[in-house]
């Protein structure tokens, strides 16, 4: 009986939250269709319109150049939203233009590249993923939302969700890695925290899916190239953590730079109108990238921006950001037939349905508030958060002689490096409102971290770079210049331990920073040869937005701590993990190669028709270098041991709508307390379609204390097992299935199980 009152008690609320869904729905709906039947042609093309302010450029130069010319558009109704106007303040007073001039008054829908922190910097999102733990992101996120709310803004063009394979790429570090289904997880959490639960919280802003489709795969790694990928790896690897998001609420998605099966994605009607809104059912909005409707035109795919408008727009494209295309074109184009109306009823009513669930036309300034936006940011609180995001997205690569953790009683300890005593590369690429300087170095976060009686011996040894560094330029690196070599050596003489810092400037790593050569740049390794002919105890503390190749210092280091850019926190959540307060247990999510030659390398490709050694050449291999990576996709130390034992699935054979219990023994046979991610891979090896070698389908962070073991279960199911076909077909097949589980993609023990029919 009382089982039915619970069930009861549960449906009933279960149907008055779904009934308030759809009283705030229908609201909305009457509100918006309300509006729009006010509405002229011009101030519904006007919503559809977006424009950069003149305080900062996140693209080329703004389109529409003319101040006076962009406030009367503002006044008159002619800008649906704006990016890169920030602050309390400077928010307030753009919005009054428009709500107090424009004769509908309809608010503006501010938006910013909020992507690891708006002021508190949080680590890359490349690091957040190697944490493994999507709770992080979604902190991060959610931190991130509360102080970019604070400072006006409703609408951040993040999470960014495209698979990376090409460590040339700079734009690798905006995204979770080399696998779709980390992404997936990865992305939900960071729009979850973004958004929360009602985008009308004074401390939620919108997220923006990005970018669709298939941006992180660029010829050769250069930001801005061709994509040429086959419809098989755009359902299985691409699409799917944009689906995920799609179907979990995201607010607006962005489309991309390039071109896919020979139309640029902008005016790529299946990805935007098939596809996402026919398919999928979304019901957010699209925006366009930036410029990216004009550049259509300069794919060679539209004869001018006009057409380039008109192919938009049916496509799918509901905002143009800085092509200025909507704005000119699109009343002309309707009058000509050329552009169907009802499709310009479409985007409004998407853009308008998400400012309205935003609150902003019950109060259009409500974001904007100076009070809050003083208490709220880069805060004690915030940027404790953002400390402890950074000492989990760290991943230790090596640890010979377990010569960290180091003791905070130590003698001495030298701490060289280009990167040692730098407060602002850690604060990364895509920094928002960042300080410039205002990371804690390592320097000093290790200060701070050892005891009164530590030796400090602090040498730059050389500069990573020369001359200006900034979002908008090119680095030239420090070739030549050793004049502070002597120093480093002497230090690192005087020590027992050092602690070497190097890797890549910030700005090395993001939007147009793509490279062809992966390794340390400058004097960096000639640095660690010197340093290491003096003293045999070198701790190398990286610092870098991709993997990069190091195959030297793999070899040669005797511990490297992977820190990625940690944010504003670095020195400090570094500190933690060389002490020891804090055991590191992140995993690579993409793999790091041995030359830059590799490139793309990641774990989860196709095994090709001569896959092993055959006795002769004639095998898929490089003459010059093995095939696996040099540290791979999942890999990551502790400085503990784990122990996988008791791998076990609970029958042999499945019928197809059975799930896999799959279980294991884990136990903590080290000396200190710490963490381990357990994964489950599986491989089908003989299905219609070939399939990878192995795909991540499950993990686990679980905490063991020394000595402790736990049994630990996973279940897998179809919808894991399945893939899609080259025609976006879901496929679940009978036969036989590898299933992988272990510490990386690579260490695994197998077991195989059978689906039949
Ligand atoms: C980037 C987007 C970004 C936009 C606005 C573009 O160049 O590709 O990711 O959101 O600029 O800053």
């Amino acid at each position: 009986m009382r089982k039915y009152l619970i069930f009861g008690i549960i449906y009933f609320l279960l149907l008055s939250a779904c009934s308030k869904q759809d009283t705030t729905a229908s609201k909305a709906d009457k509100f918006v269709n309300d509006l729009m039947s006010k509405m002229n042609l011009q101030e519904k093309i006007g919503q559809l319109n977006q424009c950069t302010s003149r305080w900062e450029m996140t693209g080329p130069a703004p389109k529409n150049d003319n101040i006076q010319n962009q406030l009367d558009n503002i006044k008159n109704g002619k800008v649906g939203s704006m990016l890169n106007v920030n602050g309390a303040s400077e928010t307030y007073e753009a919005q009054k233009l428009a709500v107090e001039n424009s004769r509908l008054g309809i608010p503006m829908m501010f938006a910013y590249d909020v992507i690891h922190g708006y002021k508190t910097m949080f680590p890359i999102p490349l690091a957040e993923a190697s944490s493994w733990e999507p709770e992080m992101a979604k902190l991060s996120a959610e931190v991130a939302a509360k102080e970019a709310s604070a400072a006006g803004l409703h609408w951040t063009f993040a999470p960014m969700m495209d698979v990376g394979r090409d460590a040339r790429w700079g734009r690798v570090m905006e995204g979770c890695g080399e696998d779709p289904y980390l992404a997936s997880i990865f992305s939900l959490a960071r729009v979850q925290g973004f958004q929360g639960d009602d985008l009308s919280d004074d401390y939620t802003i919108a997220a923006c899916a990005k970018h669709f489709a298939a941006y992180g795969f660029s010829e050769s790694g250069r930001d801005y190239n061709t994509v040429d990928i086959g419809s098989y790896t755009l359902h299985n690897i691409v699409l799917p953590p944009f689906k995920a998001v799609a179907n979990s609420g995201v607010a607006t998605f962005m489309n991309s730079f390039n071109i896919i099966n020979g139309t640029p994605a902008t005016a790529n009607k299946y990805l935007q109108r098939d596809l996402l809104k026919g398919e999928w059912k979304y019901e957010g909005f699209v925006v366009s990238d930036w410029g990216s409707i004009e550049e259509v035109a300069y794919h060679g795919a539209a004869k001018d921006l006009k057409k380039a408008a008109e192919r938009c727009l049916n496509a799918g494209s509901d905002m143009d950001m800085e092509s200025d295309a909507y704005l000119p074109y699109l009343k002309e184009l309707v009058a000509e037939g050329k552009v169907d109306e009802n499709l310009i009823d479409d985007a409004v009513r998407r853009i308008l349905k998400i400012k309205y669930k935003l609150g902003l036309f019950d109060d259009p300034y409500k974001y904007s508030n100076p009070e809050r936006e003083k208490e709220r940011i880069y805060n004690e609180e915030n940027r404790s958060a953002a400390r402890k995001v950074a000492k989990r997205s760290m991943v230790l690569l090596k640890n010979n002689r377990q010569i960290l953790p180091l003791s905070k009683e130590i003698k001495s300890l030298a701490i060289i490096g280009p990167l040692a005593n730098d407060k602002d590369v850690p604060l990364g690429s895509w920094r928002a409102k960042a300080i410039t300087n205002s990371a804690v170095s390592l320097l000093e976060g290790v200060k701070a971290a050892v005891s009164p009686n530590t030796k400090i011996n602090y040498a730059k040894g050389c500069d990573l770079t020369v001359g200006e560094r900034s979002f908008l330029q090119e680095l030239t690196y420090n070739n030549n210049d050793r004049s502070e070599f002597s120093e480093a050596i002497k230090a690192a003489k005087q020590s027992e331990v050092v602690l070497l810092t190097i890797g890549e400037d910030c700005w090395q790593t993001g939007e147009a920073r793509s490279q062809t050569d992966i390794q340390l740049k400058g004097l960096q390794m000639e640095l660690f040869h010197a340093i290491r002919k003096v003293n045999k105890n070198v701790v190398v503390v990286l610092m870098n937005g991709r993997p990069i190749a190091i195959p030297e210092l793999a070899e040669k280091a005797d511990a490297i701590l992977e820190t990625w850019f940690a944010g504003s926190e670095s020195g400090n959540a570094i500190a933690d993990v060389l002490f020891g307060d804090y055991n590191p247990a992140g995993k690579l999510t993409m793999s790091f190669p041995r030359n830059v030659g590799q490139c793309p390398i990641y774990y989860n490709h196709m095994k090709t028709g001569r896959p092993t050694p055959s006795g002769n050449v004639f095998w898929s291999h490089y003459t010059d270098a093995p095939n696996t990576p040099l540290f791979p996709f999942g890999y990551g130390l502790s400085y503990t041991n784990f122990t996988y034992s008791q791998v076990k699935i609970d029958k042999e054979s499945y019928q197809l709508n059975e799930s896999i219990k799959l279980s294991l023994l884990l136990s903590n046979t080290g000396k200190y307390e710490g963490e381990e991610v357990v994964q489950v891979y599986i491989q089908a090896p003989s299905a219609s379609f070939a399939r990878p070698v192995k795909e991540l389908k499950a993990f686990k962070k679980i905490k063991l204390a020394v000595n402790e073991e736990r049994k630990i279960i996973f279940e897998l199911n179809q919808k894991d097992l399945g893939y899609y076909s080259p025609e976006g077909e879901f496929l679940f097949e009978s036969g036989d299935y590898n299933i992988y589980v272990g510490t990386n993609s690579q260490e695994v023990q197998k077991i195989v199980v059978s689906f039949i029919q």
